[in-house]
């Protein structure tokens, strides 16, 4: 059998991570799947940088021409990060007919339905279970083990950098600055933290789930959403002595038969299972009319976490491949039951 072939768009904490465990997991995907993977391809900005980085086999370029355009690459990664030039490269890698796993929540949360459609249209695979809580395989979660229950709630702490940033200002006394920068040192923080620290990127991974949980799409103009930026250590100190916690909470709730969304600082009693969660840990709560409360709780950032879900998405393309059944992704994904359009 023919190695699946596959391209890498970005090097840096994701991608560098993924060809680390495409390479020393290969045997194990190949019990699984019948294929073994291959990096043929790898796309950067400054090749210089990734030199040492990439064995002599994998080419480095800058051109994503070179993926595009090669008809043996079937399955390509994305781990550029946000929306443009992204949303333009998994559209023409769509278009070429590649499979596209990408953990890009921005880009999923804004125009996930259209590349979803794209994607269809050209019988590819579009996955992207890296895109929400990092390690936490939250999204297969949801499609399979609440298939038949009705999710009335999904809340948690979905982004790891403010989270870390909350727990050292309480357990070590930093302030906000040294934390942030830390967590940047450490890989949890976006290229620009912006969105990380403004509440934005957890805004987005909450769309992601309720899409996934209700068959809703939320907009984000739609969702109250508040950071941490003006939060200051006398604040997390006072909360502590009080016997609380603060922590960024993303919620999510099915009300009269629309959906109510929102991200924001929350002071968390400390007894209570989301105040335990530190660092960059994510913990998902989803609540179903069925099953009730349940918890799921990991590493919401770093390489090799997320890596292995984007491995998760890959072993998934590549047994599709083999039975010949790909172009289904998102609306395996994708709960249609009860819809309902708050934005209407
Ligand atoms: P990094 O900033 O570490 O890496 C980005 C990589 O993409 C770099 O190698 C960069 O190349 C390359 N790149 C950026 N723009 C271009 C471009 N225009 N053309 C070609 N290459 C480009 O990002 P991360 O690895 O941290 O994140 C990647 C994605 O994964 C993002 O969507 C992020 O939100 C998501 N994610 C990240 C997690 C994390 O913990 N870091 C966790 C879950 C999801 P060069 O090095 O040459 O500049
Ligand atoms: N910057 C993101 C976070 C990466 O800190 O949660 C994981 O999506």
């Amino acid at each position: 059998m023919d190695d699946i072939k596959i391209g890498l768009v970005g090097l840096g904490t994701v991608g560098s991570s993924v060809l680390k465990m495409i390479t020393e997991n290969q045997d194990k995907v190949q019990n699984i799947t019948g294929r073994r993977l291959n990096v043929k391809t790898i796309v950067v900005r400054n090749i210089a940088k990734h030199q040492d980085q990439v064995p002599e086999n994998v080419k480095l370029t800058t051109e994503l021409a070179d993926i595009v355009n090669d008809p043996e690459i079937k399955i390509v990664v994305e781990v550029m990060g946000g929306l443009h030039p992204a949303k333009e490269v998994i559209t023409q890698l769509l278009n070429a007919k590649k499979h596209v796993v990408t953990a890009n929540k921005d880009l999923i949360a804004s125009a996930g339905e259209e590349l979803a459609a794209l994607a269809r249209a050209n019988h590819c695979d579009l996955m992207y279970e890296a895109s929400v809580a990092g390690g936490i395989p939250i999204l297969r979660t949801i499609v399979t083990s609440f298939a038949a229950d009705h999710i009335t709630e999904v809340k948690g702490i979905v982004n790891g950098t403010t989270n870390y940033i909350l727990t050292q200002m309480q357990r070590r006394n930093w302030t906000y600055d040294q934390a942030l920068m830390k967590a940047q040192e450490l890989g949890f923080a976006e290229s620009d933290p912006t969105n990380d620290v403004e509440g934005i990127d957890a805004a987005y991974k909450m769309v992601i789930l309720s899409q996934f949980s209700y068959g809703t799409h939320i907009k984000l103009a739609n969702m109250k959403v508040e950071g941490i930026s003006a939060i200051q250590q006398r604040d997390v100190l006072q909360a502590d002595a009080f016997g609380y916690t603060i922590k960024l909470l993303g919620i999510s709730r099915r009300i009269n038969g629309g959906v109510f969304a929102e991200v924001g600082p929350v002071l968390v009693p400390k007894d209570h299972p989301l105040a335990t969660i530190n660092n960059e840990n994510n913990a998902v709560m989803v609540t179903g009319e069925a099953v009730g409360e349940t918890l799921f709780y990991g590493p919401g950032a770093g390489g090799l976490p997320t890596a292995n879900s984007v491995l998760s998405d890959i072993v998934s393309v590549t047994k599709n491949i083999v039975l010949g059944t790909t172009g289904n992704s998102f609306n395996n994904y994708q709960s249609d039951i009860g819809r309902v359009d708050p934005n209407d």
